[in-house]
């Protein structure tokens, strides 16, 4: 796998200190809110184990399994629910928890369906934030651990055709191996 990495960009230490800045902000606008945290499977998954014990104020935690009929790095933003979520979000301050905010075609469509469900609130945390790549201009990320350039990078639940979400780090992947 590590053969497979052209460089790190987000060592472990940093994804921590991003993880924590974000637990800290997060904590404090939900003080006194009802918050529940929806984590976008599977690539949230473990940005989402770190986040939510970095969080000090309660929370809900539910998942939701989507598959966006994308080919193996680009998403089409057609959305087909593998695994909806258990619990009703009347009276939630509902946080999407994602791993990376790239088109935006998939939250875009997460969003407004989670909208239709009456929420207090809806909003956006981000690990990793593609700018450059939107195609859509109704979704922003609240919440963004950071910024990457225009470039596929895998690990820490990101993937490459289901391979290296085992990552500790974030780290770029060779062109060679996507394009071969
Ligand atoms: P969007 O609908 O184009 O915003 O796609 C979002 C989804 O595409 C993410 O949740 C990821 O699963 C996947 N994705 C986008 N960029 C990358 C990347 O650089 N590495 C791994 N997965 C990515
Ligand atoms: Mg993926």
């Amino acid at each position: 796998m590590i053969n497979d990495i052209e460089k790190v960009y987000y060592s472990e230490e940093v994804l921590k200190s991003i993880v924590e800045r974000l637990g800290k902000q997060i904590s404090e606008d939900y003080k006194g809110k009802n918050l529940l945290l929806v984590s976008i499977l599977k690539g949230s998954v473990v940005f989402m184990a770190d986040l939510m014990r970095a969080i000090t104020v309660p929370c809900a935690i539910d998942f939701m399994c989507v598959s966006s009929y994308a080919d193996k790095t680009q998403s089409s933003g057609v959305v087909k629910i593998v695994k909806d979520l258990d619990i009703n979000l009347e009276g939630y301050d509902v946080l999407i928890v994602e791993d990376i905010l790239d088109s935006g075609k998939t939250l875009s469509y997460i969003k407004k369906l989670l909208i239709g469900r009456n929420p207090n609130s809806i909003k956006i945390c981000t690990l990793l934030d593609k700018p450059e790549r939107r195609a859509v201009s109704d979704i922003w990320a609240d919440y963004s651990g950071a910024e990457v350039p225009d470039e596929f990078v895998v690990g820490y639940g990101l993937d490459y055709s289901e391979i290296y979400r085992n990552l500790p780090y974030i780290g770029v992947l060779k062109r060679e191996v996507y394009e071969k």
